[in-house]
């Protein structure tokens, strides 16, 4: 058995596995697993690389302070390094970012400060000019900046470049890779132009940023939208960047991307990150042009963990408009939780009312169908639960059916959706049945979703 001395022994040395369930031309399609890196992601390796060059440069004492700008993967490779190797470190955030990423640095030891996410560079609250400034006025700081730093680049030409080449035993013709910080491409770019200059280096880039035209026509003129997919794209050049020896580009767009990324999980049982599923992209798209046989290389960047309550959840793909339901043309279209699917959340007249609470607060509903032998025997909403408890904590252990509201009206699917408006006036929730068979809640949000989707037509 190979024991190790701490987790940053872990970083790097990822495996590669073939990808067989997809329609590669005549090309072979690898990828190599940066989501086995301890923090479960690519950005362990340059989290580890920025802070030992600091240490070396000097620019980083014992006991001193790390800052940066940034909530994603390389917060989370920065606050895995730092806490083995006993630094402080500060996290500057924006506050669009999610409680989960929040939530998981902070319980690695990070501090977070929270500032603006509706500013644009050169403002002094911009994440990344608020980070700077607090590492300026910080006694024994560094200011990491993976965008700058060129110890980005120098981990994957240094590491994952020759780390590939001597997995691949030198059978490589082609790597498809995406752009944050630019750090990967430029330091592959590197190490191939000096030791395998045949091996294609190509671009996978979300549509929305200005890269893929960058690469293919050679001009910054494409204004940047917005996109879905993490991790990857961009607005600017970052100064690191060197995409000379970058000879295509592909734009993915979201849809493409989180629908490969699922696919990879079902057909190759590869868990991988959103930005997985648009290198993917690019990289079949790449291998079916392709008119002679070779070895493609691309990646699962992070880990898709972080993304099981979007990309992997129905709900969050259907709410995006990237899962299509098939609409029946009735009021079962407007139903986000279906019954007959086991989607709707329900709970029994005799489970106590900690139950119902525990599961409003787990699934964000918040009113319950109570049901009993398939059949809809009550309604329990947030009203009832606290009339039912206010003053009595012990009023939690009481079943649900001496709290629920069991005189119902229904709505029969049928009913043209206009029928719903008074219903949702005397703030009730349409409770659809077919005949007698239950079908499921419409509630005033699935009402606003449902008119959005069909002003978007
Ligand atoms: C989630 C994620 N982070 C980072 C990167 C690459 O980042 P960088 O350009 O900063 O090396 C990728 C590349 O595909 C990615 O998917």
């Amino acid at each position: 058995m190979e024991v190790h001395d701490s987790v940053l022994e872990l970083i790097g040395n990822t495996p590669i596995v073939r990808i067989h369930q997809f329609d590669t031309g005549p090309c072979t399609l690898y990828m190599k697993l940066e989501s086995q890196n301890p923090g479960g992601s690519v950005k362990d390796r340059i989290g580890l690389q920025m802070i030992e060059d600091a240490e070396r440069r000097g620019l980083l004492k014992p006991g001193g302070t790390l800052v940066e700008g940034t909530a994603g993967n390389t917060g989370l490779g920065l606050a895995l390094v730092a806490a083995q190797k006993g630094y402080r470190l500060v996290l500057v955030i924006p506050d669009k970012m999610s409680r989960e990423k929040i939530s998981n640095l902070k319980a690695m030891g990070a501090e977070v400060v929270l500032t603006r996410s509706d500013v644009a560079k050169g403002h002094p609250e911009y994440y990344q000019d608020l980070a700077e400034r607090l590492a300026n006025e910080m006694d024994n700081a560094f200011f990491i900046n993976q965008f700058g730093n060129p110890a980005n680049p120098k981990a994957h030409e240094e590491g994952t470049g020759p780390e590939i080449w001597r997995q691949m035993d030198g059978k490589l013709d082609a790597i498809v890779v995406g752009v944050g910080s630019s750090g990967t491409i430029t330091g592959l770019s590197h190490f191939f132009q000096r030791e395998a200059p045949n091996v294609d280096i190509i671009l996978a880039d979300p549509v929305g940023s200005i890269l893929e035209q960058y690469i293919n026509h050679g001009n910054l003129d494409a204004k940047s939208a917005s996109w879905l997919v993490e991790g990857i794209g961009e607005d600017f050049l970052p100064v690191i960047s060197d995409f000379t020896h970058v000879t295509k580009a592909y734009a993915i767009p979201d849809s493409e991307s989180f629908a490969l990324g699922r696919e990879l999980l079902m057909k190759e049982s590869i868990l991988g990150g959103s930005s997985t599923g648009t290198l993917l992209g690019a990289a079949l798209r790449y291998c079916k042009e392709q008119t002679e046989p070779k070895n493609v290389l691309t990646f699962a960047c992070d880990t898709g963990n972080r993304y099981l309550s979007k990309m992997y959840n129905d709900f969050w793909m259907r709410d995006q408009g990237f899962l299509e339901r098939e609409e029946v043309g009735d009021l079962r279209d407007l139903i986000a939780r279906p019954f007959a699917s086991h989607d709707t959340v329900t709970v029994g007249p005799d489970e106590p009312l900690a139950n119902a609470y525990t599961r409003m607060k787990l699934y964000d509903v918040s009113q319950l169908p109570v049901i009993e032998n398939d059949q809809i025997v009550g309604i329990l909403d947030e009203s009832d639960l606290l009339l039912a408890v206010v003053g009595s904590p012990d009023c939690f252990d009481k079943p649900v059916s001496s709290a629920m509201v069991s005189d119902l009206n229904f709505i029969d699917v049928d009913e043209p959706v206009e029928k719903l408006l008074p219903i949702f006036e005397q703030d009730y929730v349409a409770i659809v049945r077919d005949g007698e068979e239950f079908l499921g809640l419409i509630t005033r949000v699935d009402l606003l979703y449902h008119l959005r989707r069909k002003a978007d037509c």
